[in-house]
């Protein structure tokens, strides 16, 4: 790994709560760190579409500069609870329980997360949701070499439309010979 193996106390504590609850699909390090990078270029409000345990939103908050503030929502009421636990310390922290949709109240976002499968598929819904020149990151995707991006032999026209949609400038991003992220602008 060409990066620290240490992580900040928050991710290391939110990693610890998915141990705890078998929960397999807690963001990687990578990414994390790409997440933490970005947030640390932002104002104003940052956006998580899917809390799980809360390495994303900890990752984010290691980053986030001063004034900033992210919100997160998790469909699942136990984990959300078990999330707004670990970040009760963290004012700039704010995790709501329920669907994705109880955040838009708090759009436009400077950076938006995207980590809830169907919302991930409508380039629509994200673009509503984002102020001009934010960026909203898609990770979980496997890179692909071609043109147009193939995932097990088909098209990955979820990929392509996100690629070539003319309301974002975007690319994606290997942040790992088996990862890939998608970061798109809004313009
Ligand atoms: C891939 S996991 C999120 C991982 C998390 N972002 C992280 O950094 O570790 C997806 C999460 O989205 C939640 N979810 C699914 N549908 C949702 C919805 N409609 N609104 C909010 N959360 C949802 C799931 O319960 C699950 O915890």
């Amino acid at each position: 790994m060409s990066a620290p193996t240490e992580v900040p106390p928050l991710v290391s504590r939110a990693l610890d709560l998915s141990r705890r609850r078998g929960f397999i699909t807690a963001t990687r390090h990578e990414t994390g760190r790409l997440l933490a990078t970005l947030a640390a270029s932002r104002t104003g409000t940052l956006a998580e579409l899917g809390t799980g345990c809360g390495v994303g939103s900890a990752w984010l908050s290691s980053g986030v500069a001063e004034g900033a503030r992210i919100v997160s929502a998790e469909l699942d009421p136990k984990l959300a609870e078990a999330v707004q636990d670990l970040f009760s310390d963290t004012p700039s922290v704010e995790v709501t329980s329920g669907d994705w949709s109880a955040l838009e109240r708090y759009a436009p976002f400077s950076l938006l997360f995207v980590d809830v499968r169907d919302v991930k598929r409508s380039v629509d819904l994200v673009a509503d949701l984002m102020e001009h020149g934010g960026i909203a990151v898609l990770d979980d995707f496997t890179p692909s070499y071609t043109w147009p991006p193939i995932y097990e032999g088909r098209v990955d026209v979820v990929r392509e439309q996100w690629l070539t949609d003319e309301r974002f400038v975007a690319v994606e991003v290997m942040v790992a010979p088996d990862a890939s992220v998608i970061l798109a602008t809004r313009v």
